[in-house]
Protein backbone atom coordinates (compact mmCIF):
# COMPACT_ATOMS: atom_id res chain seq x y z
CA UNK A 1 0.00 0.00 0.00
CA UNK A 2 3.09 2.29 0.40
CA UNK A 3 2.64 4.16 -2.87
CA UNK A 4 -0.97 5.04 -2.12
CA UNK A 5 -1.58 8.72 -2.48
CA UNK A 6 -3.57 9.66 0.82
CA UNK A 7 -5.01 12.87 -0.55
CA UNK A 8 -6.41 11.42 -3.69
CA UNK A 9 -8.59 8.71 -2.73
CA UNK A 10 -12.29 8.30 -3.79
CA UNK A 11 -14.55 9.94 -1.44
CA UNK A 12 -17.33 7.46 -2.62
CA UNK A 13 -16.36 3.92 -3.85
CA UNK A 14 -18.82 1.78 -4.70
CA UNK A 15 -18.19 -2.00 -5.44
CA UNK A 16 -19.87 -4.66 -7.67
CA UNK A 17 -18.99 -7.96 -6.16
CA UNK A 18 -19.06 -10.28 -8.53
CA UNK A 19 -17.63 -13.73 -9.39
CA UNK A 20 -18.28 -15.64 -6.57
CA UNK A 21 -20.06 -18.46 -8.12
CA UNK A 22 -17.81 -19.04 -10.72
CA UNK A 23 -14.97 -18.74 -8.04
CA UNK A 24 -16.62 -21.60 -6.44
CA UNK A 25 -17.34 -23.57 -9.62
CA UNK A 26 -13.52 -23.55 -10.57
CA UNK A 27 -12.82 -25.21 -6.98
CA UNK A 28 -15.97 -27.49 -7.30
CA UNK A 29 -17.92 -26.25 -4.83
CA UNK A 30 -21.26 -25.20 -4.44
CA UNK A 31 -22.28 -21.53 -5.08
CA UNK A 32 -23.08 -20.73 -1.70
CA UNK A 33 -19.34 -21.54 -0.86
CA UNK A 34 -18.25 -18.53 -2.97
CA UNK A 35 -20.86 -16.46 -1.55
CA UNK A 36 -19.36 -17.52 1.97
CA UNK A 37 -16.10 -16.62 1.01
CA UNK A 38 -17.16 -13.34 -0.18
CA UNK A 39 -18.35 -12.33 2.90
CA UNK A 40 -14.86 -12.33 4.31
CA UNK A 41 -13.84 -10.40 1.59
CA UNK A 42 -16.90 -7.64 2.21
CA UNK A 43 -15.12 -7.86 6.13
CA UNK A 44 -11.72 -7.05 4.89
CA UNK A 45 -12.71 -4.19 2.28
CA UNK A 46 -15.04 -2.72 4.56
CA UNK A 47 -12.29 -2.77 7.14
CA UNK A 48 -9.28 -1.42 5.06
CA UNK A 49 -11.54 1.23 3.25
CA UNK A 50 -12.08 2.81 6.72
CA UNK A 51 -8.90 2.29 7.99
CA UNK A 52 -7.89 4.69 4.76
CA UNK A 53 -10.68 7.28 5.61
CA UNK A 54 -12.82 6.37 2.48
CA UNK A 55 -15.95 8.60 3.21
CA UNK A 56 -18.39 6.33 1.84
CA UNK A 57 -18.85 2.75 0.30
CA UNK A 58 -21.27 0.97 -1.24
CA UNK A 59 -21.41 -2.59 -1.92
CA UNK A 60 -23.78 -4.14 -4.75
CA UNK A 61 -24.89 -7.25 -1.98
CA UNK A 62 -28.12 -8.28 -3.97
CA UNK A 63 -29.94 -6.96 -7.32
CA UNK A 64 -33.82 -6.93 -7.42
CA UNK A 65 -33.05 -9.23 -10.75
CA UNK A 66 -31.40 -11.84 -8.29
CA UNK A 67 -34.76 -13.27 -6.89
CA UNK A 68 -35.27 -14.98 -10.29
CA UNK A 69 -31.60 -17.14 -8.76
CA UNK A 70 -32.80 -20.43 -7.35
CA UNK A 71 -34.68 -20.24 -4.22
CA UNK A 72 -32.67 -22.37 -2.29
CA UNK A 73 -29.80 -19.71 -3.58
CA UNK A 74 -31.73 -16.77 -2.47
CA UNK A 75 -31.95 -18.27 0.93
CA UNK A 76 -28.88 -18.74 1.65
CA UNK A 77 -27.98 -15.36 0.56
CA UNK A 78 -30.55 -13.80 2.83
CA UNK A 79 -28.96 -16.19 6.17
CA UNK A 80 -25.85 -14.85 4.88
CA UNK A 81 -26.78 -11.09 5.11
CA UNK A 82 -28.66 -11.38 8.54
CA UNK A 83 -25.66 -12.94 10.24
CA UNK A 84 -23.02 -11.06 8.25
CA UNK A 85 -25.02 -7.77 9.69
CA UNK A 86 -25.86 -8.89 13.35
CA UNK A 87 -21.70 -10.45 13.23
CA UNK A 88 -20.48 -6.67 12.09
CA UNK A 89 -22.20 -4.37 14.06
CA UNK A 90 -20.07 -4.58 17.11
CA UNK A 91 -16.99 -4.01 14.87
CA UNK A 92 -18.82 -1.15 12.90
CA UNK A 93 -19.01 0.39 16.18
CA UNK A 94 -15.17 -0.28 16.95
CA UNK A 95 -14.68 1.63 13.58
CA UNK A 96 -16.98 4.08 13.95
CA UNK A 97 -18.78 2.81 10.42
CA UNK A 98 -22.43 4.18 9.83
CA UNK A 99 -24.81 1.41 8.49
CA UNK A 100 -26.91 2.22 5.63
CA UNK A 101 -29.14 0.21 3.07
CA UNK A 102 -30.69 1.22 -0.56
CA UNK A 103 -33.11 -0.72 -2.39
CA UNK A 104 -36.75 -1.94 -2.28
CA UNK A 105 -36.59 -3.17 1.52
CA UNK A 106 -40.46 -3.97 1.31
CA UNK A 107 -39.03 -7.28 -0.63
CA UNK A 108 -36.84 -8.09 2.07
CA UNK A 109 -37.77 -10.99 4.57
CA UNK A 110 -39.07 -9.48 7.63
CA UNK A 111 -36.10 -10.77 10.17
CA UNK A 112 -33.36 -9.63 7.61
CA UNK A 113 -35.30 -6.07 7.95
CA UNK A 114 -35.07 -6.38 11.94
CA UNK A 115 -31.39 -7.14 11.60
CA UNK A 116 -31.43 -4.26 9.13
CA UNK A 117 -33.31 -1.83 11.46
CA UNK A 118 -31.18 -2.44 14.48
CA UNK A 119 -27.81 -1.84 12.59
CA UNK A 120 -28.95 1.13 11.31
CA UNK A 121 -30.45 2.12 14.60
CA UNK A 122 -27.19 0.78 16.66
CA UNK A 123 -24.82 2.83 14.15
CA UNK A 124 -26.51 6.07 13.60
CA UNK A 125 -24.64 8.32 15.68
CA UNK A 126 -20.79 7.13 14.38
CA UNK A 127 -19.73 9.68 12.49
CA UNK A 128 -16.70 7.43 10.25
CA UNK A 129 -17.37 6.00 6.68
CA UNK A 130 -21.03 5.61 5.40
CA UNK A 131 -21.38 1.67 4.60
CA UNK A 132 -24.19 1.50 2.29
CA UNK A 133 -25.05 -2.38 0.98
CA UNK A 134 -27.81 -2.12 -2.30
CA UNK A 135 -30.06 -4.74 -1.34
CA UNK A 136 -33.04 -5.98 -3.66
CA UNK A 137 -31.67 -2.76 -5.73
CA UNK A 138 -31.66 -1.75 -9.30
CA UNK A 139 -31.19 1.90 -10.57
CA UNK A 140 -34.21 1.67 -13.35
CA UNK A 141 -37.20 0.55 -10.25
CA UNK A 142 -35.22 3.68 -8.41
CA UNK A 143 -35.43 6.24 -11.19
CA UNK A 144 -39.10 4.67 -11.49
CA UNK A 145 -40.30 5.40 -7.97
CA UNK A 146 -38.13 8.67 -7.89
CA UNK A 147 -40.56 10.46 -11.36
CA UNK A 148 -43.50 8.54 -9.21
CA UNK A 149 -43.19 10.87 -6.58
CA UNK A 150 -42.32 13.93 -7.94
CA UNK A 151 -45.16 13.37 -10.14
CA UNK A 152 -47.42 13.28 -7.44
CA UNK A 153 -45.83 16.57 -5.86
CA UNK A 154 -46.49 18.14 -8.56
CA UNK A 155 -50.34 16.33 -8.97
CA UNK A 156 -50.97 17.59 -5.31
CA UNK A 157 -49.74 21.16 -5.78
CA UNK A 158 -47.21 20.94 -3.39
CA UNK A 159 -44.41 20.97 -6.37
CA UNK A 160 -44.15 23.42 -9.75
CA UNK A 161 -42.75 20.98 -12.23
CA UNK A 162 -40.69 23.92 -13.77
CA UNK A 163 -38.75 23.62 -10.36
CA UNK A 164 -37.58 19.95 -11.07
CA UNK A 165 -33.71 20.14 -12.08
CA UNK A 166 -30.65 17.72 -11.51
CA UNK A 167 -30.55 18.25 -8.07
CA UNK A 168 -34.23 17.47 -7.27
CA UNK A 169 -34.05 14.88 -8.71
CA UNK A 170 -30.87 13.62 -7.42
CA UNK A 171 -32.31 14.03 -4.34
CA UNK A 172 -35.44 12.45 -4.67
CA UNK A 173 -33.06 8.88 -5.36
CA UNK A 174 -32.38 6.42 -1.97
CA UNK A 175 -28.98 8.19 -1.87
CA UNK A 176 -30.13 11.71 -1.64
CA UNK A 177 -27.90 12.67 0.95
CA UNK A 178 -24.63 10.58 -0.79
CA UNK A 179 -21.80 11.77 -2.83
CA UNK A 180 -21.97 10.44 -6.29
CA UNK A 181 -19.47 7.61 -6.42
CA UNK A 182 -15.72 8.59 -7.79
CA UNK A 183 -15.06 4.89 -8.45
CA UNK A 184 -16.99 1.91 -9.06
CA UNK A 185 -15.09 -1.62 -9.17
CA UNK A 186 -16.21 -4.76 -10.59
CA UNK A 187 -14.79 -7.81 -10.38
CA UNK A 188 -14.90 -11.11 -12.51
CA UNK A 189 -14.19 -9.45 -15.37
CA UNK A 190 -17.54 -8.13 -16.69
CA UNK A 191 -17.72 -5.36 -17.99
CA UNK A 192 -21.65 -4.15 -17.12
CA UNK A 193 -23.07 -2.03 -14.98
CA UNK A 194 -26.15 -4.22 -13.99
CA UNK A 195 -28.57 -1.41 -13.26
CA UNK A 196 -26.44 -0.36 -10.54
CA UNK A 197 -26.21 3.47 -9.71
CA UNK A 198 -27.17 4.58 -13.38
CA UNK A 199 -27.56 8.13 -12.21
CA UNK A 200 -24.90 8.36 -9.53
CA UNK A 201 -22.48 7.02 -11.86
CA UNK A 202 -22.60 9.80 -14.56
CA UNK A 203 -18.96 11.26 -13.94
CA UNK A 204 -17.91 7.92 -11.99
CA UNK A 205 -14.28 5.84 -12.73
CA UNK A 206 -14.67 2.80 -13.46
CA UNK A 207 -12.24 -0.10 -12.73
CA UNK A 208 -12.55 -3.65 -13.96
CA UNK A 209 -10.64 -6.43 -12.93
CA UNK A 210 -10.72 -10.20 -13.43
CA UNK A 211 -10.02 -11.15 -10.33
CA UNK A 212 -13.24 -12.85 -8.88
CA UNK A 213 -14.34 -10.93 -5.87
CA UNK A 214 -13.31 -14.07 -3.33
CA UNK A 215 -10.04 -13.14 -4.07
CA UNK A 216 -9.92 -9.36 -3.93
CA UNK A 217 -8.23 -8.88 -1.18
CA UNK A 218 -6.19 -5.04 -0.11
CA UNK A 219 -3.40 -5.43 -2.65
CA UNK A 220 -6.50 -5.82 -5.37
CA UNK A 221 -7.73 -2.37 -3.22
CA UNK A 222 -4.64 -0.70 -3.61
CA UNK A 223 -4.27 -1.50 -7.29
CA UNK A 224 -7.73 -0.16 -7.95
CA UNK A 225 -6.65 2.64 -5.81
CA UNK A 226 -3.53 3.48 -8.14
CA UNK A 227 -5.23 3.55 -11.04
CA UNK A 228 -7.69 5.59 -10.09
CA UNK A 229 -5.13 8.21 -8.60
CA UNK A 230 -3.69 8.22 -12.95
CA UNK A 231 -7.60 9.44 -13.85
CA UNK A 232 -7.71 12.97 -15.05
CA UNK A 233 -11.16 13.77 -13.82
CA UNK A 234 -12.61 15.90 -16.52
CA UNK A 235 -16.41 16.44 -15.83
CA UNK A 236 -16.68 17.93 -19.62
CA UNK A 237 -13.93 20.45 -19.63
CA UNK A 238 -10.50 20.08 -20.77
CA UNK A 239 -7.55 18.94 -19.62
CA UNK A 240 -6.20 22.77 -20.44
CA UNK A 241 -9.08 24.12 -18.35
CA UNK A 242 -8.20 22.29 -14.99
CA UNK A 243 -4.39 23.05 -15.21
CA UNK A 244 -5.33 26.88 -15.20
CA UNK A 245 -7.94 26.30 -12.17
CA UNK A 246 -4.74 25.23 -10.29
C1 LIG B 1 -22.07 -12.08 -7.44
O1 LIG B 1 -21.55 -13.37 -7.57
C2 LIG B 1 -22.43 -11.80 -6.11
C3 LIG B 1 -23.72 -11.67 -5.65
C4 LIG B 1 -24.93 -11.86 -6.46
C5 LIG B 1 -23.99 -11.35 -4.29
C6 LIG B 1 -22.87 -10.71 -3.55
C7 LIG B 1 -22.94 -11.26 -2.22
C8 LIG B 1 -21.93 -11.42 -1.36
C9 LIG B 1 -20.56 -10.95 -1.58
C10 LIG B 1 -22.18 -12.14 -0.08
C11 LIG B 1 -23.20 -11.48 0.77
C12 LIG B 1 -22.95 -10.06 0.97
C13 LIG B 1 -22.88 -9.42 2.14
C14 LIG B 1 -22.70 -7.96 2.18
C15 LIG B 1 -22.96 -10.13 3.41
P1 LIG B 1 -22.30 -14.32 -8.59
O2 LIG B 1 -23.08 -15.29 -7.79
O3 LIG B 1 -23.07 -13.52 -9.57
O4 LIG B 1 -21.07 -15.00 -9.26
P2 LIG B 1 -21.05 -15.58 -10.75
O5 LIG B 1 -21.33 -14.44 -11.68
O6 LIG B 1 -19.65 -16.08 -10.87
O7 LIG B 1 -22.07 -16.68 -10.81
Amino acid sequence: MKTLQPGNLPVHLAVIMDGNGRWAKKRMLRRIVGHQKGVETVRVIVEECSRLGIGYLTLFAFSAENWLRPKTEVKALMALLKQYIRAEVPRMMQNDIRFNVIGNRADLPEDVNREIDAAIAKTSANRGMLLTLALSYGARQEMVSAVKHLAGEVAAGRLDAEAIDENLFGRSLFTADIPDPDLLIRTSGEMRISNFLLWQLAYTELYFTDVNWPDFDRDELAKAFRSYHARERRFGRTSEQLKSEF
